[in-house]
């Protein structure tokens, strides 16, 4: 009896001991462990699924609109603005104390209609551009924590990017628009984003020598953004180079757009395996820790994830492939790649 009574009191025990096992492992989150601000490009859509918004508001300290602030969105005619997508994502992130990160003020792939149609000499196009500017962050003065104010002016070689910006303003309009963002906010911070910095020396070095240009002439800005799609083969050593040369501009440092494809020859056919769920594990670990140590305490703006779940990707619409670029699957179940990032922030 007593034998048979110890044995109970042993196997309630245990019990108890995975119970606890169980909740401090769930009690885990990736803003939890992250010593800098985590965030997740949101779609204010997608919140009305209910794990979807879980895992926004569980994970992540920061939160950037995917779509919903750039242009096309939030300016769809000349006197109409669209304020809707954007209030609701800062609604959620006050909601749940998480940074707002603005994306984007000039793109030249998220260029309305009636902008694309606009007549007019370049005093009108200037006065477009600064009006819009200084309509949207004046909007979200004091709601927002920093600007993406140009995104993507370079080509990869280096050279200013050939849109509708460049031919209608003039090779200084970089500059004139963190200038209008400025006036209508003195305390957001200002940043410049763009991709494949890690890839394209060019454009790394004409981005930088932006920077150090901006310096001389003080005109404001705070912060570079890499965008960081990229895949499982990426060489580490081209992200770290990447990484140390923007830490020396002294501005704040932030990886924007974070995906890892594990499809980079965009087989139509591709089944992913345990081998390439790893590959992108150590890939999302190995670019957190990068970032961990290469970017002093005082330059890090955060990384932040290109949407949530491998369903919500913009990469297989981009690649017109199957892709599996994110941490959580389909259903938003933790991929090896969720561990990965947890790994990276440890
Ligand atoms: C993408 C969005 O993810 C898609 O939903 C949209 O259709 C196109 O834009 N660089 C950027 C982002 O700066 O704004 C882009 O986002 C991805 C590439």
């Amino acid at each position: 009896m007593i034998r048979f009574l110890f044995l109970f009191m042993m196997l309630l025990a245990m019990a108890q001991t995975n119970h606890a096992q169980t909740v401090s492992k769930e009690a885990v989150t990736l803003k939890s462990v992250a010593s800098f601000p985590l965030g997740a490009a949101l779609n204010p859509k997608l919140l009305n699924n209910a794990l979807y918004g879980r895992i926004a508001e569980r994970e992540f300290s920061s939160v950037t609109a995917e779509n919903h602030l750039k242009m096309h969105h939030i300016h769809p005619e000349q006197n109409r603005y669209d304020w809707s997508g954007g209030d609701a994502l800062i609604a959620f992130a006050q909601r749940n104390g998480q940074r707002l990160h603005g994306h984007t003020l000039l793109w030249h792939q998220a260029v309305p209609k009636w902008v694309r149609e606009f007549q007019g000499d370049s005093t009108a196009w200037e006065q477009l551009i600064k009006e819009h500017i200084q309509t949207v962050v004046g909007h979200y003065k004091g709601r927002i924590a920093a600007w993406d104010v140009v995104n993507e002016a370079f080509e990869e070689d280096g050279s200013l990017r050939k849109t509708i910006w460049l031919e209608h303003l003039g090779p200084d309009y970089i500059a004139r628009c963190f200038r209008y963002a400025r006036e209508a906010d003195p305390d957001v911070k200002l940043f410049y984003n763009d991709y494949g910095q890690e890839s394209s020396p060019g454009k790394l070095t004409a981005m930088l020598d932006m920077v150090a240009d901006f310096k001389r002439r003080g005109i404001p800005i705070d912060g570079i953004g890499l965008q960081m799609h990229t895949n499982i083969r990426h060489p580490d050593r081209q992200i770290e180079n990447t990484l140390r040369q923007t830490v020396n501009t002294g501005l704040l440092v932030h990886i924007s757009e974070l995906d890892i494809r594990i499809n980079p020859d965009k087989k139509p056919d591709l089944v992913p395996t345990d081998a390439l769920w790893q590959q992108q594990k150590q890939k999302f670990a190995s670019i957190v820790r990068m970032y961990k140590t290469v970017v002093p305490k005082e330059q890090q703006h955060g990384i932040t994830i290109w949407n949530i779940g491998d369903g919500d990707s913009w990469i297989p619409n981009f690649c017109k492939c199957q892709d599996f670029p994110l941490p959580f699957d389909k259903q938003y179940a933790k991929k090896p790649a969720y561990d990965g990032i947890l790994e990276g922030l440890k």
